[in-house]
């Protein structure tokens, strides 16, 4: 079974994911605005001249094919995708990194798989504007996509064994225990305790580069 990386509003910050993670998950997925630049697609030929603007990044490994398709979201919202895959040779591996343009709650939505192994949301904010989404990924806030709220969403379709990475962006306080915090313990993430939220027992397992605050790595365990 493949295993998925969804990382929405990712903006260029693409490699420390993709490194941290390459060795366990098969489909990486980033969704921004900016990919597409800014655009909305109502339909697949609204796209004919998509500027792209992804990221150049050097990956350790071997190209081995590209395409460019979409996928078809909520209320028929198109999502343009552009794809690559590359053999690491290091992990005896595939990996194909996906990066879905225009609103990442489209791409949610229309994603090809229903489970994900990773989740990444930092490095945002809750007002939107100057930049910041003001999508409340892992917030029990209501919204117009998510009346209930997000994270519920976002929980329900992780896999047990799986993970949320965050630095408390846009995030429910209990994953966001030192947002907005500059200084913080190398080894923080070894004193911070479980959160059990909509029945989800998350606990903090690592941490990876700090963005608002330490990028705290929680592990669905059931
Ligand atoms: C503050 S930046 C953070 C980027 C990245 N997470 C980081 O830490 O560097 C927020 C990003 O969300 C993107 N964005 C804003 N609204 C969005 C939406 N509805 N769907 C997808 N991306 C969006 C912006 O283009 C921007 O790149």
């Amino acid at each position: 079974m493949k295993r998925t990386l969804f990382y929405p509003c990712s903006g260029r910050d693409i490699f420390e994911s993709v490194r941290s993670w390459m060795h366990i998950i098969d489909d990486f997925w980033f969704a921004e605005m900016s990919f597409s630049g800014w655009r909305e697609f109502k339909s697949a030929e609204d796209m004919t001249e998509i500027p792209w603007r992804i990221p150049n990044f050097r990956l350790p490994g071997n190209l081995v094919s590209e395409n460019e398709t979409t996928l078809t979201g909520e209320n028929d919202r198109i999502v343009p995708v552009r794809s690559a895959t590359y053999h690491l040779k290091q992990f005896n591996k595939s990996i194909t990194l996906n990066f879905a343009g225009g609103c990442a709650v489209n791409a949610f939505h229309a994603l090809p798989v229903d489970r994900i192994a990773v989740f990444v949301n930092r490095g945002d904010h809750r007002v939107s504007g100057e930049g910041s989404s003001g999508i409340c990924w892992l917030s029990d806030e209501g919204t117009t996509y998510f009346p209930e709220g997000m994270l519920q969403q976002v929980l329900s379709r992780m896999d047990v064994g799986g993970f949320i990475v965050t630095d408390g962006s846009n995030a429910v306080e209990a994953l966001a225990p030192y947002w907005r915090q500059r200084e913080f313990p190398a080894d923080v993430h070894l004193s911070i305790a479980p959160v059990t939220l909509h029945g989800v027992q998350l606990r903090c397992v690592g941490m990876l580069r700090p963005k608002y605050g330490p990028t705290l790595v929680w592990q669905n365990v059931g």
